[in-house]
C-alpha cells in the first residue's frame, strides 16, 4: 500500500516544493520565498506530504498570537482526488492547534470549486468577498474562516522560542535594540 507521510517541511524540501508551486499556481512564490518560510519566518509552519519519499503536496501557514492564516496548499495534480490535500490541511490545523491556534482565516478563488469543498469539509465557512484580490486575472476570493480548529497534535508540540516575534519565554516582546524602528 501506498504510505502517506506528512510532517513538517525542512529546507531540504524546498526544491520539490516550489516545483509543485510552478506547476500549480499563475503567480507562483520562489523557491527562495519557500527558503525564508522555512529558515527565517518565526511565525510559519509548512508541512510535507511524502509519498514513497517524494514530496507531493505541501501545506502552510502563519500563526499570530490566536490567529492562523493559510497561506497555501496544494496537491501534485495526478494525486489530487485520493484525500491527500484533505490529510493535509487537517494535519496543518491540528499543528497551528498545537501553538495557540484558535482559529483560522485563507482566501480562495471564486472559481475553485475543489478547494472550497474541502475548506467546508475541515469546518471552513465563507464569510465575505475580496472583490479582485487576484491580480492575475482580476478574480474575487472568497474569505473563509474556521471557528474551531481540531485538536493539537502532540506529534506537532514544540517546546516555547526562547525570542519568537511574538514574546519571549515570559511572553514578553522581544526587547529592541537601540535606535531600531518599531
Ligand atoms: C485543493 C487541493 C489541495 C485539494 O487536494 P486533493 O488531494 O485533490 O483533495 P482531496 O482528494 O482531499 O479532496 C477533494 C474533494 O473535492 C471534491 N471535488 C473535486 N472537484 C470538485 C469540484 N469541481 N467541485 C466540488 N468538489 C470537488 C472531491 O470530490 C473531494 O471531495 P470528498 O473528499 O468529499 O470526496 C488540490 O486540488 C490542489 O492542489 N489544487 C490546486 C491548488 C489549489 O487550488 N490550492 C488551493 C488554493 S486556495
Amino acid at each position: 500500500m501506498d504510505e502517506l507521510v506528512i510532517r513538517r517541511m525542512t529546507e531540504e524540501e524546498v526544491k520539490a516544493v516550489a516545483a509543485i508551486e510552478k506547476a500549480t499556481f499563475p503567480r507562483p512564490w520562489s523557491e527562495e520565498s519557500f527558503r525564508r518560510e522555512v529558515t527565517a519566518n518565526v511565525a510559519a509552519r509548512y508541512l510535507v506530504a511524502e509519498k514513497n519519499g517524494r514530496v507531493i503536496g505541501y501545506a502552510g501557514a502563519w500563526v499570530v498570537l490566536d490567529e492562523c492564516h493559510i497561506t497555501n496548499i496544494a496537491v501534485a495534480e495526478e494525486e489530487r482526488g485520493r484525500g491527500y490535500g484533505s490529510r493535509l490541511l487537517e494535519a496543518l490545523l491540528r499543528t497551528v492547534s498545537s501553538l495557540g491556534a484558535a482559529w483560522a482565516d485563507l482566501e480562495v478563488r471564486v472559481s475553485n470549486a475543489c478547494a472550497q469543498h474541502v475548506y467546508a469539509k475541515a469546518g471552513f465557512v465563507s464569510v465575505g468577498k475580496r472583490k479582485r484580490y487576484y491580480e492575475d486575472n482580476g478574480e474575487d476570493a472568497f474569505l473563509m474562516v474556521c471557528e474551531r480548529l481540531p485538536e493539537a497534535d502532540p506529534a506537532f508540540e514544540e517546546p516555547p522560542h526562547p525570542a519568537s516575534a511574538y514574546g519571549n519565554e515570559e511572553g514578553h516582546p522581544p526587547e529592541r535594540a537601540e535606535g531600531e524602528e518599531a
